[in-house]
């Protein structure tokens, strides 16, 4: 194969691949590791750690939905100190790089969760999911609320000193994605995921009730593609310097090249796991190979490269 430099940054923490686990997708990788050494891949993105061990919501959790799934997990897991005790230690002997993911009901729980990761080694950043209920303000999800967001970010900034390099999760369930990502930004972010799931609900029609114990849940899949394709694009369009890690359906090398072309500097890839739990290291060969054949010598040449001029083609 011809020598391609693959690597990739969010703020100062390098990857040597664009290519990570879906947080919540893979846990702390050890599922994984059964099928691949977690080091050939870019990182590990963990599951979204709670301050406080957390049972999840109601069953059914699940529901197969066209060209995706519908999940209400609701977060469930052990909590941050659980996690720091058996997993940090586990990926860091796999020698995986790590991005450790946080969720919380308030402001404050962020900052927590940031203050229990301050020198834990072996951590490359810290993603911050923001796509939960915010018990201070009547369940309105971070995420569509551009101030929390703000806060949530700001608060973990502080924390964090310019230790880790934060990357801010965001929802597409909004109508001005690209003012939440610019807030977040301001407040201290590094880079940003993009996308969470988009909510959506299933109803039995034998039962003729909603399918899901916990009614609405989180889409995945390639249902979802066109949606991140377009949030990625959208952000990468007004906050071209900032890194995206792009995610939603990517089943493929030629949908995670898709997502470079859009302007995400890696790509995360959940669902597709499930089906195929060598997903990862195929679309990462498949990836390297398309850049390969359309004449990239880096990765970051690509990144965005469907934004360039009308007439600019490649030689
Ligand atoms: C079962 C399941 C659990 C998830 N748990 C989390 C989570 O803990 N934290 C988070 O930020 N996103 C979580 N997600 C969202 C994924 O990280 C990802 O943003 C989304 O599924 C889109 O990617 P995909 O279509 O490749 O799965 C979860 C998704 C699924 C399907």
């Amino acid at each position: 194969m011809t020598a391609i430099d693959f690597s990739t940054t969010i703020g100062h923490a390098w990857f040597p691949a664009p290519t990570f686990t879906a947080s919540g997708c893979a846990s702390s990788g050890r599922e994984l590791a059964q099928f691949f050494p977690l080091r050939e891949m870019g990182g590990v993105v963990t599951k979204s750690v709670m301050s406080r061990m957390r049972p999840g919501r109601p069953t059914p959790r699940m529901a197969e939905t066209p060209s995706g799934m519908l999940n209400s997990i609701g977060l469930q897991g052990p909590g941050i100190d659980a996690f720091l005790a058996q997993d940090i230690s586990y990926l860091v002997e796999q020698k995986a790089r790590v991005i450790v993911s946080i969720a919380g009901e308030t402001v404050e729980e962020y900052s927590t969760l940031a203050r229990k990761l301050r020198s834990v080694s072996g951590i490359s950043a810290v993603e911050v999911n923001i796509s939960c209920p915010n018990v201070e303000n009547r369940g309105l999800v971070f995420a569509c609320d551009p101030d929390a967001s703000r806060r949530v970010i700001d608060g973990v900034r502080r924390t964090l000193g310019g230790e880790l390099p934060i990357i801010a999760k965001l929802s597409p369930d909004v109508t001005d994605l690209v003012s939440i990502a610019r807030g977040v930004v301001d407040a201290g972010a590094d880079g940003l995921a993009l996308i969470n799931t988009v909510l959506g609900m299933v109803i039995n029609v034998n039962t003729m009730r909603p399918h899901l114990g916990g009614k609405t849940g989180g889409l995945s899949g390639p249902a979802i593609r066109p949606i991140a394709v377009r949030a990625v694009y959208q952000v990468h369009a007004a906050l071209p310097k900032i890194p995206i890690l792009g995610m939603g359906g990517i089943a493929n090398g030629k949908d995670a090249f898709e997502m470079i072309l859009a302007g995400a500097s890696g790509v995360s890839i959940g669902t597709a796991s499930f089906g195929n739990p060598t997903a990862i290291m195929s679309i990462q060969s498949e990836l390297k190979q398309l850049l390969i054949d359309r004449g990239f010598k880096s990765l970051k040449d690509a990144v965005g490269y469907a934004h360039r001029e009308e007439g600019v083609t490649r030689e």
